[in-house]
Parts: structure tokens; sequence; C-alpha cells
């Protein structure tokens, strides 16, 4: 037998246990030896009931999802999921860690489950573009009821134990779980009245009220889940399982799941997945063990360093504010007071885990407090100057073998760095606004960084729950240097014919959240406009310049926070509407360059923005500013709101044809050679007939 699969005879009971770490996800070898141990229990005069249960830190967490995409081999998890219903000996499920997808679905055809309080259980198909597929959608309704079914499964999100022991999806919670699941076990042997909970398929479950309400979810799902597959296919499965007896509802289960495993949806999701987790695998790690971290100093109490600062606390380090002056330091104090004030209000945290929280959070005006720490992150304004005394001022109050990180959005970190006598300390770490709440780290790697600050840097981020991308120290490193990029193809777009409004439009019916200038009115203009000036000098003097939003800065319309950008703003409203006067600027502009204006199809829209970005991010691999195409698109994904379930933009340019891209880049090229030139990168893999995923590897 594999040892994926240990099988061990007590007495009357037969216990079968996973060992596939991590995870124990149920690969080929482990469905193979759980078939082969079922078999044996079964055949085992001497076995009265079975327990499975997951070595290691977890129940299992789901099919192997390396193995999709490759043609499924039998024994397959649906069949499994059959046999133990069927079997006669009573099977329980013991659940700790994370009983999740494939997994959760064994134990929900077994015939009892228990669960130690911290066991997470769920069915997160939906995240990767699926649905359940061993019988997830036909059994839990039975279990839970549709509403509750619907939620877990839609959402994707875990549930605690015990909200699943209020809603039936198991039958107790106790925390040696194979004591209790043994004594369970032989208390019941032999009882007429044993719990069999397969018996869920005669639940009957039409009534008019769960037609109304899977109606109402779907209604629901089509604003919230807006252009994605999975979860209305997941409402077609329960919708199924009112009136088909369940192995016809297994069946349609079974179809639905293949034809979600084949659409381009379900491929970026599970590619976003391992893009995800492959992000933190990086060389420094692999040389050097992290720098040990329990305090940190945040020099800078205004938007990021307050966000950076409650980014920390919650994650248990001791945290050092310090501002300028009074003023700003209690500026500082009531940013971060007011987060943990919002969670109390909401009810997402009580009183005393906030007190001892903020018991953590030590501000002052007295830059010599730092002395001790472990780290500090600068997030003061973006000025290189200022940058530079707060460093010089840090180089001589730091201890020994500090890290010194800025959380700058473009300046230079060797420059930074050689102010100090330690370049080697220092590294940056740019965070995402609100930086409590935006997973995105970007860890800047300058020239003479010790390889035990870069791991440092991305053991900050797991503890932050962050996800982490090593970018190299170029203008704006990954993120903001290929978001400068598109936003000037926007621009061109916008001044060549298409109004702003049927650019955002294009945008969001991409999938993205909200259009670009939509973007820059709740980032506020001023921002892209200081930062234009600074590099307006250094600014190649060949480059096409849209004066555009210049123009509205001018007028003092920044976006929402003054009222009026590219849309108009009444108060109290976040949407805003479109603005005939910033049309007429617009025109103005066009003429005095002597545009006549063409009209843009969304599709045509699309090619040049995202033509834009595939280039720029191109040119960012060819420069080595980011280790791998997939690091990209998880910048993209986590910082700047590319839709999930198109994978990234170099993943999109794989499935759209880097080929396609290439033609699309050629042809504007005729017309602005400067902007639009391919990166080499692009030509080359067209010519040798690969794509940036054959990067990744
Ligand atoms: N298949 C294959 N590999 C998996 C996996 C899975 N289901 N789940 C996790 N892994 C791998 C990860 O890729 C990672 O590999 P690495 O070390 O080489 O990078 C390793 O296991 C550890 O994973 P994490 O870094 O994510 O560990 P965490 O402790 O942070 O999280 C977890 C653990 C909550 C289980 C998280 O990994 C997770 O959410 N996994 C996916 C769960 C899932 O989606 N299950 C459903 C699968 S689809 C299914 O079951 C279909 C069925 O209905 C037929
Ligand atoms: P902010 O203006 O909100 O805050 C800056 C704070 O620094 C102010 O409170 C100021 O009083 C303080 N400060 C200035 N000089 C100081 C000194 N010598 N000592 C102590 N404190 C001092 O600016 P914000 O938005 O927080 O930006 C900070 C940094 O983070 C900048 O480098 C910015 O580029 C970067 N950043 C900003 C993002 C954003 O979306 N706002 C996103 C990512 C990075």
């Amino acid at each position: 037998m594999a040892e994926v699969i240990n099988l061990s005879i007590e007495e009357d009971l037969a216990i079968i246990s996973f060992n596939n770490p991590p995870v124990n996800s149920l690969g080929l070898a482990v469905r193979k030896g759980l078939v082969e141990a079922l078999n044996a229990a079964e055949n085992n005069v001497n076995v009265r009931a079975i327990i499975l249960i997951g070595e290691g830190s977890t129940f299992p967490a789901g099919a192997d999802i390396k193995e999709f995409g490759h043609p499924p081999q039998e024994p397959h998890l649906p069949a499994i999921c059959d046999k133990i219903e069927k079997t006669k000996k009573p099977v329980i499920s013991a659940l700790h860690g994370t009983a999740l997808g494939g997994g959760l679905e064994i134990a929900l055809s077994s015939h009892y489950r228990i669960a130690s309080e911290k066991t997470k259980i769920g069915l997160p198909e939906v995240h990767l573009g699926l649905l359940p597929g061993a019988g997830g959608t036909q059994r839990l309704p039975r279990l839970a009821g549709i509403v509750p079914a619907l939620k877990i499964m839609t959402s994707g999100n875990p549930i605690s134990s015990t909200e699943a022991l209020k809603i039936g999806i198991i039958d107790k919670i106790a925390e040696d779980l194979l004591l209790n699941a043994k004594s369970f076990a032989r208390e019941n042997m032999g009882k007429n009245n044993y719990p069999i909970t397969s018996n869920i398929q005669d639940k009957i479950i039409d009534s008019e009220e769960n037609r109304g309400a899977i109606k109402s979810f779907r209604e629901e799902l089509q604003k919230k889940a807006r252009g994605l597959l999975a979860p209305q296919k997941i409402v077609d499965c329960v919708e199924a399982s009112l009136s088909l007896k369940i192995e016809d509802g297994l069946k349609f289960e079974r179809n639905a799941f293949s034809e979600l495993m084949a659409t381009k949806q379900s491929k970026a999701l599970i590619h976003a997945f391992f893009a995800e987790r492959k992000s933190a695998k990086i060389p420094e790690i692999a040389r050097a063990t992290h720098r040990s971290i329990s305090s940190l100093g945040v020099i800078g109490g205004g938007t990021m360093g307050s966000g950076i600062t409650v980014a920390a606390l919650n994650a248990g380090l001791h945290v050092k504010m310090i501002e300028k002056d009074k003023d700003s330091i209690d500026r500082g104090i009531r940013n971060v007071r007011k987060v943990y004030e919002r969670d109390v209000e909401k009810g997402r945290m009580n009183l005393e885990k906030k007190e001892k929280i903020l018991s953590n959070y030590e501000p002052s005006t007295d830059m010599q407090n730092l002395s001790q720490v472990d780290m500090v992150i600068e997030a003061v304004y973006e000025e290189m100057e200022i940058k530079k005394s707060v460093f010089r001022k840090l180089d001589k109050i730091a201890k020994d073998g500090a890290v010194l990180a800025s959380n700058t959005s473009y300046l230079n970190i060797d420059e930074i760095a050689s102010v100090t006598k330690r370049p080697q300390d220092v590294i940056g770490l740019h965070f995402f606004s609100p930086a409590n709440i935006m997973r995105l780290l970007e860890i800047v790697i300058p020239g003479k960084v010790a390889d035990d600050v870069v791991a440092t840097g991305f053991h900050l981020a797991k503890r932050m729950k962050k996800v982490p991308v090593r970018a190299g120290n170029c203008d704006g490193f990954i993120g903001n240097r290929i978001l400068s990029t598109y936003g000037e193809a926007a621009g061109y777009i916008m001044e060549d014919g298409a109004s702003p409004y049927e650019i955002d439009k294009a945008i969001v019916n991409f999938g993205y959240p909200m259009g670009p200038y939509q973007m820059f009115d709740l980032a506020g203009g001023d921002i892209g406009w200081a930062t234009r000036k600074r590099k307006s000098a250094t600014r190649n003097p060949k480059l096409r310049y849209v004066e555009i939003s210049d123009r509205l800065c001018e007028n003092g319309w920044f976006g929402q926070k003054t009222g009026r950008g590219f849309y108009r703003y009444t108060e109290g409203e976040r949407r805003g509407k479109e603005d005939p006067e910033v049309l007429n600027i617009i025109q103005i502009e066009r003429e005095k360059k002597g545009i006549k204006p063409k009209d843009f199809s969304e599709e045509e829209i699309l090619r040049r923005y995202l033509g834009a970005m595939i280039n720029e991010s191109a040119k960012v691999i060819e420069e080595n500013m980011a280790l791998r195409p997939s690091d990209i698109d998880v910048t993209k994904l986590y910082g700047y709101g590319f839709p999930r379930h198109k994978g990234g933009p170099m993943h999109y340019a794989d499935t759209y044809g880097l080929n396609k891209i290439l033609d699309d880049l050629n042809a504007f090229s005729e017309e602005d050679p400067v902007f639009w030139s391919p990166s080499q990168l692009i030509v080359d893999l067209v010519s040798s007939g690969k794509n940036f995923n054959s990067l990744n590897k």
C-alpha cells in the first residue's frame, strides 16, 4: 500500500490516515491508497467501523490542484466518495486543520463527522473558477440547507467548526479527535439507530422558499460576481439538487465541473493560485536566514505610516511611530486609533483585544526612541532630500544589524542607502494604500543589500499576511513603472478621440473594479501632477506628452477630494458624473495639436491599454527587474485591480496570443515608434514559439 495512506487495525476499528504533506491533498497516490485501505477495512471481518483522519497539520485540504489540466486518472474522487457513502461499515471523519474542497467532500460522504474547535471547513473551489466536483453541491445543501450551502460554495470562504456544528455540517466538536472518534464508534456499534447521516439522500428540499432563495441568490451574484462563470454554475447545481435524485444530481454536478475545468477563467485562477505562492520563492532565502524581528519603528504617521503601523501591530509586533512634531503625531495617533475603533464598531474586534493591541503602540516625536528597534520603515514625504536626511539620522541612531527600509513609491533606494554607512541593511518595502488592507508588498532590492535583509523583508511579509514580490530598483519598481506606461497609453487614446468615460467603461467591462480615470480621481490628481513636474526635466523629449491632466490640475480639479476631476462629484457621493467641461478641455488640447478625433471601439481601447501594459511588463523582465512573469501577474492582481479571472497581464497575453500582441505593437509603432516599439523579449519569445509562461519554470 502507498505510504501516503496508512491503515491500522485496532481490534474492531480500522483507522485510515492521510499522510501527504503539506496539506494532504488528494493526488493519485492518495486516492489509490485510500481505495485499497477502504477495501481492506471492508473485507476484514473484525472491523466494525472505519475512521478517516489526517496526519500532520490537516485533514485533506482538497484535490491536488497540480493535477488539474492533465487527463484525470482513476480512481476518481467522486467514485471514492460514493464508495465511502455506500460502505456497510460506518465511516467517521475526524477533521482538523483545514478540511477543504475534496477533503470536505470525503467527510460529507462519511456517516459521522467530528472536528476540533480550530478546524476550518469550506468548499473553496470557486476561487479556482470551479465548483465542488465530488458531491459537495448535492450533499451540502441536503445537510446544511440551501442558503448556507450557497453562501459557503459561492463565497469559497471557510467557516469555523462552531458555525459548522450549528448548521449541521459536523456532528460534534472535540479536542482529542482520534480518541473521540474511537469512543463514539465503540459506544454506538451494533445499535440500530447508528446516525448514518447519508440518509440525507432522502431529504426533500424542493420548496417555494428554497426556489425563491435560489432566484435572489442568482440575482445578487450577477452584481457581486460580475462576469464570473463558477458562482452561477454552483447555483445551477444547487437548483438541480432540489428536484433530482442524488445519483442524477451527482451526474449533473460532474458535467458542470468538467465544463468549468475547460474554461479560460479556471485556468487563469489556478495560475493566480500558484503564482501567488511562487512569488515568495527567491534566491536570497535559499542563501540566508532572516534576522529576528520583534520591534519595528515607523517614521511618519500619515496615510502610509499609519496603515503600516496597523498591519505591524496586527502581526504582533511592538511599533514605535515617530512624527516630526506634536500636531503630526497627534494626527498619526488618531489615524491608528480610528482603524481599531471602526473594527470595534463593526463587531470585528472586542474592546479588550483593541486595548491589548494598542498597548504595543508607542508614538513619539523623538527619533532617538528607535535606538533599539530591530527594523525601521520610513514613510515620510516623497522627496529625496527629506528621505536622505531621515536616513542620515537613522544611521546614527539605529542599533547595529537593524534593517532600514523605505516605503518610497518611485525614488532610488541605492541613492537613499548611499547616505548611510550600512547600505547592506537598507531595502525598499513598498506597501500599498491602505497598507493594513492591501495584500501586495513589493520588496525592492538595491545593489548592496545583504541576503539576510532581503530574507527579513519576506519574513515580515509573511507575518503581516502580505503577498511579497521581489522587485528591482528602477523608477516605480514593478507596479508603478508599468502603471505609468499604461497611464500614458490611456492619455494617448483620450487625446486621439475616446472620452475618459469610454476608456473607463472599456476597462470596467474587461473586469477591473474601476477605470483609470475613476482611479486617478480617487487617488487624487495632485499626486500624479507633482510626480510629472518632478520628472519633467528628465523626460524623454521625443516621448509624446498629453497635457490634459495638467489642465485639470491647474483648475484645482484633483478628483473626489475637491469634488471635481475627470468626473464631477456631488457631496457624499462616490460615483461621479460625466463632465462636459472636461470634454471641452480635451477638445481644446486636441485642437492645439491639430488632432482630428477618431472613434475607438472598446476592443481597440483594450488592445492599446493592455498592449502598453504587457510591453512594459516584458521590458521589466528583460531588465531583470522582476524574477519571473508570474511575479508581474501577482503585482497587478494584488496591487492594481487586474481581474483575477484573467490571471494577470502576462497570463492574459499568453492566452490572447503573444504573436497577436506583437502584431498590435508593430502596428501602433508605425504611429509612434518611441512609445510603442516592442520589447526585445516579446520579439524573441514569438520568434522561438514560446510564451511568458515558459519563463516561469
Ligand atoms: N493541491 C496541490 N497543492 C496544494 C494544495 C492543493 N489543493 N493546497 C496547497 N497546496 C500547496 C501549495 O501550493 C504550497 O506549495 P509550495 O510549498 O510548493 O508553495 C503548499 O501546499 C502549502 O500551501 P500554502 O502556502 O497555501 O499553505 P498555507 O498553510 O498558507 O495554506 C491552505 C494552506 C489553506 C490549505 C491553502 O494552501 C489553500 O487554500 N489551498 C487550496 C485549497 C483548495 O482550493 N482546495 C480545493 C481544491 S479543488 C477540489 O478539491 C476539487 C474537488 O471538489 C473535486
Ligand atoms: P503623508 O503626507 O500622508 O504622510 C507623510 C508623513 O510624514 C506626514 O504625516 C509628515 O508629518 C511625516 N513626516 C515628514 N517628514 C518627517 C520627518 N522628518 N520625521 C517624521 N515624520 C515626518 O504621505 P503618505 O501618502 O503616507 O506617503 C508616505 C510615503 O509613502 C511616500 O514616500 C509615498 O510615496 C509612499 N507611498 C504612498 C502611497 C499612497 O498611496 N499614499 C502608496 C505607497 C507608497
